[in-house]
């Protein structure tokens, strides 16, 4: 019989460190601990190291040129392709080899394998279909698709032809798509019919072309029909829109040379969320980038060619480009994409997914773990999960009690979990542990990786003593690093330069990465990251700017003000919390609370729907007239407020309470 929660967390609470298995070292692709040291004294030629796992077309000239910063440049002179490292090379070895195994969300119905042969030939055939629409060298091509082979097929396609993509998440709304198409001035759109959510398909492209109403320019669009034609909607065209079937037929057989870049030149733009109400449009570039990827999956992910390697990510998140598209494929390893929810049909469905492919690795993120946990380890124990051989999370902070679950249940305790730190401006993970190397301590994510230099600071800057709170900063740039913010270097500077470096200086020490999270580090250098320290949320490990929240909220009419918070939730880490004062003569009724998610739903998608609505005469301000924010995540967690003298309003604190308690 299985050992109980209960059982198990009396045996594994106890212990605070875990030392990866010996089986595991001796197979590792890194398990020298010299490697620390080396990458220390011989940095920044170190990553050499990263630049060695791609194929140049031209040797770079120079590993690193910090004579400007923050705009760093890596492997400067140097030229490469990043479609022709993820497919091309790896023809001749494994072509025959599955490079991505796609299950769709219908059970049984329509998974599909894609050989490097048969992934080379699509997407040179749809590179070839981008450039008859027109699509030229640094052109911004939006990508608006859920979990379908087509995505990644677009995006290397993009590569391919040197056109920078900007993937806009599938489960973002139509205004999102808009405000990002604008901002990227993007001509081009590749979306797709619908999709399956539990098992009902959902219209995609409705909402697409409602985006596309708000776009201020022309845009071409390409349409991927992935539903069957029984689940298909009636959807008429507008004009400029053409099939991807029609288009890649069109072109069949065709190959299209991919284009040299230089290392410098940008991949992609990823839109995330930041402290305005504007999402930022983070830069990545083509030979940094794809190293740092690729490096990482090497030395962390431990991906051998001949591994079946799955991580549940959404491709419209960093997480996916980066581990389920780039770093993986260009290991030459088989990756694995899964369309629907792991509780569809039932709450079995991952863990018969990697029992059937025999899964060597599973990247999740926390609130994924917790909802497993919920479920119960039933699920899991009943199936045979002896491929795998590590475990990945990120995201999010995770609870030393879903590690040990994790470890226990999905690993029997015979596979490395690696705890990985990253954001999307950092193109890759940062703090983690080398699985075939480090003690692993569950709840924090470990070191910085070998070459990366991190620590956590206070507000002047100095390093704080072991086990105090203080925030995170990367001393050092390294490859994988964003470059600037779209067509604002200023923003770029001021968001996460400004706080810790002297700015007037060019020298490189002079400048320190500021990521917004709070951290604290123990006597090992080992660093627990606690969370963000600016005004951005991350429910269920998705990053949600509360003023891009806020002003969807302050659009609905009646509504006079709005704070948005993050409140404590068992599940999705944090859950959005909406103080919300109306204007005059409105009714505080169900049917303003219904317009205020329909608004947020429609602003930005259905990840951002808040928990609670609660109406409110005022707002706790200070007496300068800010919004208490700690002070409302307070009363939404139920916790102690403390001195509320300080405020301009004390008294609006207990009515607010009041009101959240008769909810
Ligand atoms: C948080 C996701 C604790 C953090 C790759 C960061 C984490 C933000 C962890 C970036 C982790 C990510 N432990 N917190 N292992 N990983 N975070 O840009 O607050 O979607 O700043 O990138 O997620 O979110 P993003």
């Amino acid at each position: 019989m299985s050992e109980t929660d209960t059982d198990l967390e009396a045996r594994l609470a106890e212990q605070d460190s875990f030392e990866p298995p010996q089986s595991f070292i001796e197979q590792a692709n890194v398990s020298d601990p010299d490697i620390y040291d080396a990458f220390e004294n011989d940095w920044p030629h170190c990553w050499e190291d990263a630049a060695d796992l791609l194929e140049w077309s031209s040797d770079y000239e120079q590993v690193l040129d910090d004579s400007n910063p923050p705009f760093y440049e890596w492997f400067t002179g140097g030229e490469l392709n990043a479609s022709a490292n993820c497919l091309d090379r790896h023809l001749e070895e494994r072509g025959d080899e599955a490079a991505i195994e796609w299950v769709g969300e219908p059970v049984d119905e329509d998974n599909r394998t894609y050989t490097y042969n048969e992934l080379h030939r699509e997407v040179n055939e749809f590179a070839a279909a981008l450039q008859e629409l027109g699509v030229g060298e640094d052109d911004v091509v939006t990508l608006y698709m859920p979990m379908i082979p087509e995505l990644p097929v677009a995006m290397l396609a993009c590569a391919r032809i040197g056109a920078p993509h900007s993937v806009v998440f599938a489960g973002f709304s139509a205004d999102a798509l808009a405000t990002r198409m604008n901002a990227a001035d993007s001509e081009y759109l590749v979306t797709c019919d619908g999709y399956y959510r539990r098992g009902d398909p959902l219209d995609h492209f409705d909402k697409a072309t409602t985006g596309l109403d708000n776009v201020d320019h022309e845009v071409d669009t390409v349409v991927v029909e992935r539903l069957p034609s029984e689940d298909a909607f009636a959807n008429t065209w507008p004009e400029q829109t053409r099939g991807y079937d029609e288009l890649v037929e069109n072109h069949a057989g065709e190959t299209v040379d991919p284009v040299d870049r230089d290392a410098e030149d940008m991949l992609f733009l990823m839109y995330t969320s930041g402290t305005t109400g504007q999402p930022k449009g983070v830069k990545h570039t083509t030979g940094g980038y794809l190293s740092w990827a690729a490096w990482t999956s090497h030395a962390v992910l431990d991906i051998k060619p001949e591994d079946t390697y799955f991580c549940s990510a959404d491709i419209g998140w960093i997480t996916g480009h980066s581990y389920i598209v780039y770093g993986p494929l260009t290991l030459g390893t088989t990756t694995m994409m899964y369309e629907g929810t792991p509780d569809h049909p039932d709450r079995n469905r991952l863990w018969e997914i990697i029992e059937e492919y025999e899964a060597n690795q599973l990247y999740t993120a926390p609130t994924a773990i917790r909802a497993f946990m919920k479920w119960g380890a039933e699920y899991p124990d009943s199936h045979d999960l002896s491929s795998l051989r590590l475990l990945g999370t990120v995201g999010e902070p995770i609870n030393p009690r879903a590690w040990k679950w994790y470890y226990k249940h999905i690993g029997n305790e015979e596979c490395p979990v690696v705890d990985t730190w990253w954001q999307t401006e950092t193109g890759g993970m940062m703090l983690t542990t080398l699985p075939g190397v480090c003690e692993m301590k569950p709840g924090s994510a470990g070191p910085p990786l070998p070459g990366v230099s991190a620590d956590v600071v206070d507000m002047s800057g100095s390093p704080v003593s072991a086990g105090e709170a203080g925030y995170l900063v990367v001393n050092k740039p390294w490859p994988g690093m964003l470059r600037t913010l779209y067509n604002n270097d200023d923003r770029f500077i001021n968001e996460y330069w400004r706080e810790y470096s002297n700015t007037d200086s060019d020298e490189s020490s002079d400048w320190v990465y500021f990521p917004e999270d709070g951290a604290k580090i123990d006597g090992d250098g080992y660093i627990t990251v606690l969370g963000r320290v600016d005004d951005v949320l991350n429910v269920s490990g998705h990053r949600l700017g509360t003023m891009e929240i806020e002003s969807a909220i302050v659009g609905v009419e009646g509504v006079a003000e709005a704070a948005v918070v993050g409140g404590e939730h068992d599940i999705k880490g944090e859950a959005v919390y909406a103080y919300v004062i109306t204007e005059d003569g409105y009714n505080h009724g169900e049917d303003l609370r219904e317009a205020i998610v329909e608004g947020v739903e429609d602003a930005i998608g259905p990840i951002a729907r808040p928990e609670a609505v609660i109406f409110t005469r005022e707002l706790p301000k200070t007496r300068s007239g800010k919004i208490m924010r700690r002070l409302l995540e307070d009363i939404a967690n139920g916790d102690d407020l403390g001195d509320t003298s300080t405020l301009r309003n004390p008294e609006v604190v207990e009515d607010i309470q009041r009101k959240l308690g008769s909810d």
